[in-house]
């Protein structure tokens, strides 16, 4: 029987790295192995304690739900081709932009490090104490944190995220980019009244992330692809293929994040809970269409919308360079492209 119940530190421990992780000067978080394969920060125990969790889970007789690229209905825009004619034509900001909003959002990740879910056991009738969900306050949060924002001494995604842009650019090739307050899904007042309030924000926070490092890992395929075409950053491939591999590292580090979360929104559904009433009622019952409702607004929603904001955005580049109609007929031309 695999083990389920583990001590904080024990998911926080790190494995024995041979070579530590340093990239342009920044000491970094992970390590390689003798052969100079990359390992991510606090994984020795979180990767088997994940996949110990979900094998429970399925052996209880529930499934995992979908955390894959399936969820999301659109590619990424720019998509690759197009961001290619962007660079081609020297407008890198937006892409310059996109890597710096991710290093600050990343860094914004740090809140979970602090933070403290309520205790799930008192409104759940199973034991818990052998999950995922029982161990959000047992090293997950924390590892999940400091992944996000570093630990302090070593740097984390944010450190990483600055690096590959200033790899690709140069530091400070363009001014600030202006970063969106938050990413999460509008407040619409009381989904799960069932549970008390501090459940239900706590339940719709973890959804949240998940479906931002859904979206993340969307953005990450865009980036390499970008980063690894010959066409792209030419005067500077080396420097380019590189960077790409510290967008692979990352991407690699965020897989426990997209696995814990998959496997505790998969936790809720199968548990019992008291509801505020005095009831029972199954988790997956309010659980399922407020999951809709979430993968809903962050795959199509919120894609749809920034779309047309930043389609608008472009327009005004193309504008300022004289030939805007017909750069935007070329732009056009190479989405149509990627959709037939
Ligand atoms: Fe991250
Ligand atoms: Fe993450």
């Amino acid at each position: 029987m695999a083990k389920l119940t583990y001590s904080t530190d024990e998911i926080l421990a790190d494995h024995s790295y041979a070579k530590p992780h340093v990239e342009a000067g920044y000491t970094l978080h992970g390590g390689f192995d003798a052969g100079g394969k990359y390992i991510s920060p606090r994984t020795l125990n979180r990767w088997p304690a994940i996949n110990a969790w979900s094998e429970a889970l399925k052996a209880r007789g529930h499934a995992l739900i979908d955390s894959s690229q399936q969820l999301m209905a659109h590619g990424s825009f720019p998509n690759v081709a197009q961001q290619s004619l962007l660079l081609d034509l020297g407008l890198g900001q937006t892409l310059w932009d996109s890597l710096s909003v991710t290093g600050v959002v990343e860094a914004r990740g740090k809140m979970l490090a602090t933070a403290e879910a309520p205790d799930f056991q008192p409104v759940v009738v199973e034991d818990i104490s052998q999950t995922a969900t029982g161990h959000l306050n047992k090293g997950l949060l924390r590892a999940h944190g400091l992944d996000e924002g570093g630990d302090g001494v070593l740097g984390g995604h944010d450190a990483m995220w600055f690096a590959v842009r200033d790899m690709l650019f140069g530091k400070q090739a363009y001014p600030h980019a202006e970063v969106p307050e938050s990413l999460s899904k509008p407040d619409a007042g009381r989904l799960i009244p069932q549970l008390p309030p501090d459940h239900e924000r706590w339940i719709l926070l973890l959804m949240n992330v998940l479906m931002i490092e859904v979206r993340a890992e969307n953005f990450f395929n865009f980036c390499t692809t970008v980063m690894r075409d010959p066409r792209n950053f030419r005067d500077r491939r080396d420097v380019a293929m590189h960077a790409a591999d510290l967008v692979d590292r990352i991407r690699q580090d965020e897989a426990p994040h997209v696995g814990y979360l998959a496997v505790v929104i998969s936790e809720l559904r199968s548990f019992t809970f008291k509801t505020v009433d005095g009831k029972q009622i199954k988790g997956a019952a309010f659980i399922d269409p407020v999951w809709r409702g979430m993968v809903q607004w962050h795959s199509v929603t919120n894609v749809e919308w920034d779309r047309t904001e930043r389609r608008k955005e472009f327009q005004q580049m193309f504008d300022k360079r004289g030939n805007g109609a017909e750069l935007m007929r070329q732009f056009e031309n190479l989405g149509q492209k990627e959709a037939a």
